[in-house]
């Protein structure tokens, strides 16, 4: 019998591999999710039933596990049932942050029921802090992330900020310091080093400015990992630490690939909020000129005439809910002989992957996706862009306004194309909170209104071409 547990970890953790590889493409991802829960199952459900302490008897309090499990697992099927798709991102930060707490908590407990007879152990010490700590700043940054997501939140940056937080830091480093090398002890040393763990989680996301947000979300992932590997290692446990490990790595690897997409280091992004106001504030060129509208019937003609037509998704199609219907647009200019192509900016949406994720619900083929990379030389050649709802990610001020919050982030070129249709439903700003000139550009028209809508009434003219 006590062989089955360890075989049993090692079938979660392949799976966990197996279905974070197929996570890396729509057309399989669901059903790597569903290997990977599969697996989660098996670690819990088998360390329920069949772990043994070091006096050999088995859990004891399964009122209590089962209790929590079912209170857990009812609040997060409802809210999974009910989140809106554009609340997504908010949804995953919510629950990275509940990871964090977890590793945090876990690190508490240990510590109140350690046996003070053993002697002093600095690894043991040093792996309680490392969750407690990691965890508490993953925990308290994530909710800060949650609100600004959910845009309850605003950035906020004030003068002194940079030294309150190192102030914060170093309080950290020491405490940790004096704890792992055994000088003070005891939960309520711990309690202390929590409050500022998460006291430095809020104050760190605090004024990080709007469009770097990407980035810090997947730093805050890798950072609910490691604490969560942290509890793996102190429980002796394979398939926590493997667990932990992987989603560290994955949300290492996804910081890496956010900065790269930002074109920003990541001490830039982390530390740029507070050395000066513009991130924070997102100052930048006031656009003047006048813009150009369109109606569905003459967007459509143009459309519908085109060798080529780009579409250019941003976060007002997840808003809208139009991805069926642009769907539908794709494949009744394709029956006129368009070539029709995606273009999939890396931080377009509110979370990594947003747009592949929405277009993939409506069965839009994968193929069909252009990466930034690959598509901006196309441009050039493009008869129409069609922006739906994008904002930030077609920004011209990127590449021109050096005062802008965000000069330097690599965007899809679409102002190089022949026309350029934008579909919103107003002059506002997107996330950055920053004028587009792009709107002002004269081969730019704006059509205006939900994203749905205007689909629908394009669909519905080119189908009468
Ligand atoms: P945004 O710049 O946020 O622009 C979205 C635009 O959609 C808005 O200007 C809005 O204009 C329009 N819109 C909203 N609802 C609409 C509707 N129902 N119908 C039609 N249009 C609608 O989006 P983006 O271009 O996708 O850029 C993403 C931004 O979010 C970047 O700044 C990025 O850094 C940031 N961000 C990204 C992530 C990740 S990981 N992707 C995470 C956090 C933040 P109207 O109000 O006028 O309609």
């Amino acid at each position: 019998m006590d062989s089955i547990l360890p075989i049993l970890y090692l079938v979660a953790s392949v799976s966990f591999v197996l279905g974070l590889k197929m996570l890396g493409s729509p057309a399989t991802a669901r059903r790597g999710n569903l290997i990977a829960a599969f697996g989660m199952g098996l670690a819990i459900f088998g360390t329920i039933f069949l772990y043994k302490g070091h006096n050999g008897q088995t859990l004891s309090n399964l009122p209590l596990i089962f209790g929590g499990l079912i209170v857990g697992t009812v609040i997060g099927m409802v809210m999974a049932k009910r989140v809106k798709m554009t609340a997504m991102p908010q949804m995953v930060s919510f629950f990275n942050g509940m990871g964090g707490a977890c590793a945090a908590l876990i690190s508490l407990i240990e510590e109140a029921n350690r046996d003070m007879s053993l002697p002093h152990d600095p690894v043991h010490s040093l792996t309680i802090i490392a969750g407690l700590v990691i965890g508490g700043v993953s925990f308290s940054g994530s909710m800060i992330a949650f609100g600004k997501l959910a845009e309850k939140i605003k950035d906020l940056s004030f003068t002194g900020q940079q030294i309150i937080n190192i102030l914060v830091l170093a309080g950290i480093v020491v405490l940790s310091a004096m704890f792992i090398a055994g000088s003070v002890s005891g939960l309520t040393m711990l309690l202390v080093l929590c409050a500022l763990a998460l006291a430095y989680g809020v104050l760190f996301v605090m004024p990080i400015g709007g469009a770097d947000m990407p980035v810090v979300i997947s730093l805050l992932n890798s950072f609910t990992g490691v604490a969560a590997a942290c509890g793996g290692f102190l429980y002796d446990n394979m398939v926590m630490l493997i667990g932990g490990i992987l989603v560290g790595s994955a949300g290492t690897i996804l910081t890496i690939i956010m900065c790269k997409a930002m074109n920003r280091s990541l001490f830039n992004v982390l530390f740029g909020g507070l050395m000066s106001a513009k991130a924070a504030s997102g100052t930048s060129r006031t656009v003047v000129g006048n813009i150009r509208e369109v109606t569905a019937t003459d967007a459509a003609v143009l459309m519908a005439y085109a060798k080529q037509v780009v579409i250019v998704p941003g976060y007002g199609l997840a808003v809208a809910q139009a991805q069926h219907t642009c769907h539908q647009l794709e494949t009744e200019l394709e029956a006129k002989g368009v070539v029709v192509k995606y273009a999939v900016h890396p931080v377009a949406g509110r979370m990594p992957g947003h747009m592949n994720v929405l277009l993939a619900e409506a069965d839009v083929s994968y193929d069909k996706l252009v990466e930034m990379e690959e598509i901006n030389p196309e441009f050039a050649t493009t008869d129409v862009v069609l922006v739906v709802g994008a904002n930030d990610v077609v920004n011209p001020a990127a590449k021109t306004d050096p005062d802008s919050p965000i000069y330097g982030m690599p965007i899809l070129d679409v102002e190089a194309s022949r026309q350029v249709i934008v579909m919103k439903r107003s002059m506002k700003a997107g996330y950055a909170g920053i004028e587009n000139e792009l709107f002002y550009r004269p081969n730019t028209s704006m059509l205006f209104g939900d994203a749905k809508k205007s689909l629908a009434a394009l669909v519905n003219e080119v189908k009468a071409l």
